[in-house]
């Protein structure tokens, strides 16, 4: 029974019965003319959740990653400078897969809990006087943290310092969960997945392109076939796909899409803010402390908490799973054993992040954590109590 329990990794996350249905749908023939109806909607809702007006979607049967190397590929060739700073473990990763590819990869190093450092990436764009840096990579969410960044801030660095480069940010573990502003960020490549805040099977990569990225491709030299731009955007101009595209998630996206502008898209951000807080009151109650340095770097989306000295938090996730089947994120590199992670993103309401918070707080009781059992409850509950709307619409009740 325990396949019931909903997950509380930070992504994939919880599918909903109405998209897992959405998806069970029999074979379309992607070259035929219907096919259009299909893609074009998924196209346009997906660029009011980016933020954006003018940038153009494509989508990759990829994961976050695939997202990743799309980006670099299309706009930079080899020997290319890129400013990134490394706060987590997705920065990590975007920063080794640059070096493999070939960039010059200029990295500010952080401490994890942190977040972009505007300041830094300002003088380091300053220093830059003959514009060798070609693009500035940030991660808006660090999944492995739970750290949120102010992308604004750094579109402001770029701006004081005058600089050309692109902008580039990975909003895997943030998009359709909290706001993201592409125009009013002047982002040009943002690069999420389907599996998080969309609450569908992982498989799709998602990705809003500026018109500035675009150009870019003329002079880019790292090879792309898969990923290339141009090729998406022709076929999808002719209601195609270069491939044979992800059907099934497609139809996903749809419902998706509908779902989210159903509930509107403040009205998700709102919910994720108010899951988060009962989370981070629960912790405060625990006696134990996020890893995030701040609460202007609090993400709605992850909460990774260090556990007490002495203790492994490897040994309470599994103990979580293998006692209640309940899953929960494990700390990833430095955080690897001194953290653990909820995830409290997609599909989710009250009673089912009261459940992750009850089940975490009786594997820390049995692991003799110095945790009182149900305070965390008590504190989650005080506050959805205080901030819940009624479920029932006037037209139902
Ligand atoms: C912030 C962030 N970026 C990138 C990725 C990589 O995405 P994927 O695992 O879909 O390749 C993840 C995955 O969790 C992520 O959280």
């Amino acid at each position: 029974m325990s396949d019931q329990n909903p997950v509380f990794i930070p992504g994939p996350t919880n599918i909903p019965d109405r998209l897992r249905r959405a998806m069970q749908v029999q074979t379309q023939d992607h070259r035929s003319p219907a096919f259009v109806n299909t893609l074009t909607p998924v196209l346009a809702g997906c660029l009011t959740v980016f933020g954006a007006s003018e940038a153009e979607i494509i989508t990759f049967p990829a994961s976050g990653t695939g997202g990743w190397e799309a980006a670099i590929t299309n706009t930079l060739s080899p020997g290319d400078t890129v400013l990134v700073a490394r706060y987590g473990m997705f920065s990590h990763r975007w920063i080794d897969m640059c070096e493999r590819h070939g960039l010059n990869v200029q990295i500010i190093e952080c401490p994890w809990g942190s977040g972009a450092p505007a300041d830094k990436f300002e003088a380091a764009l300053r220093a830059d006087t003959a514009h060798k840096i070609k693009a500035v990579l940030v991660t808006h969410n660090e999944t492995a943290t739970g750290v949120r960044s102010d992308i604004g801030a750094v579109r402001g660095a770029m701006n004081a310092a005058a600089h050309p480069a692109l902008l580039m940010v990975d909003c895997v573990s943030s998009l359709a969960s909290m706001p993201f502003e592409m125009d009013a960020w002047g982002v040009d490549i943002a690069v999420a997945g389907s599996q998080k805040g969309f609450m569908l099977n992982t498989g799709m990569a998602i990705l809003a392109v500026s018109d500035k990225a675009l150009a870019a491709m003329d002079s880019a030299t790292l090879p792309r076939t898969f990923f290339d731009f141009r090729d998406m955007l022709t076929t999808n101009a002719k209601g195609g796909y270069p491939y044979t595209p992800p059907l099934q998630l497609i139809y996903g996206m749809a419902e998706s899409l509908n779902m989210l502008f159903e509930e509107g898209l403040e009205n998700v951000y709102a919910r994720h803010t108010r899951l988060a807080e009962g989370v981070r009151r629960a912790v405060e109650a625990w006696g134990l402390r996020l890893v995030a340095q701040s609460p202007e770097l609090y993400s709605d989306t992850v909460s990774a908490i260090y556990v007490p000295d002495g203790f492994d938090s490897n040994a309470l996730t599994e103990h979580a799973f293998a006692t209640y089947g309940m899953s929960f994120g494990v700390g990833l590199g430095e955080m690897n054993g001194r953290a653990f992670r909820i995830g409290h993103l997609g599909s989710l309401t009250d009673a089912m992040m009261l459940s992750g918070l009850a089940t975490i707080e009786m594997a820390m009781a049995d692991l003799n954590y110095p945790v009182k059992l149900g305070s965390g409850v008590i504190a989650a509950q005080d506050c959805y109590r205080k901030t819940a709307k009624p479920v029932l619409t006037e037209k139902a009740a």
